[in-house]
């Protein structure tokens, strides 16, 4: 299986949210990880159809997604970024319905359904109306529903936004379960989202993909060093302002910072290891997921 963008490009009016991107996927987790803005979103919508390029190409095992239609949106999946639920509805019934929206064969459905309840951890509560789930299980919901038509190609935008984390553990569990035979691309701001489970981390930012990697292999792409160093109390915003800082540890008279620079800050600095967080503060000069529970 091969899922192939060429020179995509998709422009509002003057802004360019997606700016002449080229990847090409095969099976695998791969993770579109940018902060907001970034383009994530549009390149997904173009990835699933439902936005037309500006420019450029998708091809799937060499035909144009455009082309193949139907055909294609059968082996496709999607979780939007906001997905409507039709809160009255079971869990049971929303997933039933979105299979026949899909066309999917009663009977088949119906099994299908079993199944995917199951594997998603909602076989509990498929009675209880979609209104009274937790953020997590609406999320896994969203899942089920786009796993209906066992999709080959998995689409997940944001799918952790709003999860605490033991649902972002059972999450991850999920998608690693999930990953088999098909290829799943999923945005997040969160880089301990996909940490672990991404075989592949796409860098998104400005519409483009300034890095795509392996963690291990994002990490070595940065070229500046981290290191940790105790700075005075009086010091500290200055430090602040000067450099970019990943973490800050209070201490009596001053704070540990860990700061990402070329050069070392202090004569007593010490080189640390560099970890994905690092490597996002360095690329897009704020922390990731600042306002969620990353852990
Ligand atoms: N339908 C649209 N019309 C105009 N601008 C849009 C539209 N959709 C997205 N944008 C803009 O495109 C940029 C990228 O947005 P988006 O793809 O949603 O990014 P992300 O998902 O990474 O947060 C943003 O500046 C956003 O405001
Ligand atoms: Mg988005």
């Amino acid at each position: 299986m091969e899922l192939k963008i060429m020179n995509l490009t998709k422009q509002f009016a003057d802004l360019t949210a997606v700016d002449h991107i080229s990847l090409t996927m095969t099976e695998g987790v791969y993770g579109l990880l940018g902060v907001n803005g970034a383009g994530k979103t549009t390149l997904m919508r173009m990835l699933c159809t439902l936005l037309t390029p500006t420019e450029g190409k998708i091809t799937f095992n060499g035909k144009d997604i455009f082309l193949m239609d139907g055909d294609y949106r059968k082996i496709l999946g999607y979780l939007p970024q906001e997905f409507g639920f039709y809160p009255e509805f079971t869990v049971n019934d929303y997933l039933l319905y979105i299979a026949s929206l899909k066309g999917i064969r009663p009977a088949v459905a119906k099994k299908r359904v079993r199944e995917l309840t199951v594997k998603t951890g909602l076989s509990k509560v498929s009675g209880r109306k979609m209104k009274k789930l937790s953020g997590g299980m609406k999320r896994r919901a969203g899942i089920a529903q786009a796993m209906l038509n066992n999709p080959k190609i998995l689409i997940l935008d944001e799918p952790t936004a709003g999860l605490d984390p033991n649902e972002r553990i059972r999450f991850r569990n999920l998608i690693s379960e999930l990953s088999e035979d098909r290829l799943v691309l999923l945005s997040t701001h969160i880089v301990s989202d996909v940490e672990y489970i991404a075989n592949d981390i796409l860098l998104m930012k400005d519409g483009g993909i300034l890095h795509r990697g392996t963690a291990a292999d994002l990490i070595q792409s940065m070229p500046e060093t981290v290191w940790r160093c105790f700075v005075e109390k009086s010091k500290v915003s200055s430090f602040m302002k000067k450099y970019k800082v990943s973490n800050i540890r209070s201490e009596p008279y001053g704070a540990q910072l860990r700061i990402i620079s070329g050069e070392k800050p202090l004569p007593d600095a010490v080189e640390e290891e560099a970890s994905l967080e690092d490597v996002f503060l360095y690329y897009f000069g704020e922390k990731a997921g600042e306002n969620d529970a990353a852990i």
